[in-house]
């Protein structure tokens, strides 16, 4: 753990604490590049908290408020969504300013009581509610399911800040400095699997909140994760983007192989889609981490499936692929299914459902008993071409 303490403008603070050993944010993704939970303090006439960090991390982020605030009390605690990567302190704090306001949309306040057994003044905001905090005003805005119910943004005027919660956040602990620019391309790549991970299954409500501030000047984001953002209209149109979401011009290839059948036939595949000059991104399941295929399945216009039978159904890694997508919306892509068996292959027939689920167009069938050989071959190229054009053909148009 590592903690950045930041005055980026007079009286605003960033306090920002570097997670390096937790490997499965939210247990599910991997992050080899760690995450910083960042909370942010305003000191004015009124003292206010903006979020706060991992319950492991409370101590150390009371430390950083209370010396900032060098004897003063903390007013307002604005709790912008109550999940426990930025609540988990939020008992402790508590403790420390047990007269503080806490200040939640209605949502928010169900949550945090449910997951906190403590009591406290609490302020219920409504849409565009303002707060005068002395030489300062905040307003809040409701901008529910970025990526939970509960969620708003501050905004405040005059220094033209936006403090957006999980939105505009990105993996990565802050290491090499404080500002996105600091990252270079690194940053949007961490942001674009930040958000096909966290944001993605909500992405139709980006525009709305988008949309929601767009009459209010905005010169820098500051999100719970991730760097400051100066880029602001760079990361606003992304996020657009994002919303839609762009598609890519490649095939994915997710595959599962128990001794290697499978794997020598989706290398088939990857040739045919190279032949009509469209990128494969092949990825082996379980060895993928999902945080990886999630993020390649959200921006994949057509995706390929290489599903061993086992056990008299689909190699179960390729059914939890198809549960992610259906999770994240991942709707209306084209897939190719190259499914195999020895005995009773029914690997194809077990995704039908799913697939249907998701809205696919299942465009190409290849099964093979064992290992693939003569005609099989030709089958395969030919489906990795299919794909390969499908891919093209959707982004040419997008
Ligand atoms: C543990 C295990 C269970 C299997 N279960 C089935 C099955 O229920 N029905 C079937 O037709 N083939 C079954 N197979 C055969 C595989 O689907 C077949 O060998 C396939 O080609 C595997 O490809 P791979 O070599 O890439 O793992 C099973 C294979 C293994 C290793
Ligand atoms: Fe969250
Ligand atoms: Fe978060």
């Amino acid at each position: 753990m590592t903690i950045n303490t930041y005055e980026f403008r007079k009286g605003i603070y960033m306090i920002s604490v570097n997670d390096l050993r937790t490997r499965l944010f939210e247990s599910l993704w991997d992050i080899p590049e760690g995450i910083a939970y960042n909370a942010y303090l305003i000191i004015d006439e009124r003292t206010v908290l903006i979020d706060g960090v991992k319950g492991i991390y409370s101590e150390v982020l009371i430390g950083e408020v209370k010396k900032l605030l060098g004897g003063r009390g903390l007013d307002y605690y604005v709790v912008h969504h109550g999940e426990p990567d930025h609540s988990g302190s939020f008992p402790k704090l508590i403790k420390e300013y047990p007269n503080v306001k806490v200040i939640t949309t209605e949502v928010g306040f169900k949550i945090i009581r449910s997951l906190y057994p403590v009591s406290f003044n609490h302020i219920t905001v409504s849409d565009g509610y303002e707060l005068i905090i002395g030489n300062r005003k905040l307003k809040f805005f409701q901008t529910p399911w970025l990526h939970w119910p509960d969620t708003f943004m501050t905004y405040l005027y005059g220094d033209k800040i936006l403090f957006s919660g999980d939105a505009f956040g990105s993996y990565g602990a802050l290491t090499n400095g404080l500002w996105d620019k600091d990252y270079g391309d690194l940053h949007l790549s961490l942001s674009k699997r930040y958000f096909a991970n966290i944001v993605a299954a909500f992405r139709s409500h980006v525009p709305k909140a988008i949309n929601k501030l767009s009459g209010y000047e905005i010169d820098l984001i500051a999100p719970a994760h991730g760097p400051l953002v100066g880029k602001v209209s760079d990361a606003v149109n992304t996020y657009l983007r994002w919303s839609k979401p762009e598609l890519e011009r490649k095939v994915l290839i997710i595959y599962g192989s128990m001794y290697g059948n499978l794997e020598e036939a989706v290398k088939h595949v990857a040739k045919g889609v190279e032949e009509v000059d469209v990128d494969a991104v092949v990825m082996k399941v379980p060895d993928t981490p999902i945080t990886y295929l999630v993020r390649e399945l959200f921006d994949s216009p057509a995706i390929v499936l290489g599903i061993p039978t086992y056990d008299g159904s689909a190699f179960p890694y390729i059914s939890l692929v198809l549960n992610l997508m259906k999770i994240k919306r991942f709707e209306g892509r084209y897939v190719g299914i190259v499914s195999s068996g020895l005995w009773s292959a029914v690997a194809e027939s077990k995704v039908m459902k799913d697939l249907d689920e998701v809205k696919a167009t299942v465009d190409g069938k290849v099964s093979i008993l064992g290992h693939p050989k003569g005609d099989d071959i030709t089958k395969l190229v030919d489906l990795g071409r299919s794909l390969g054009r499908r891919a093209a053909e959707v982004v040419s148009k997008q």
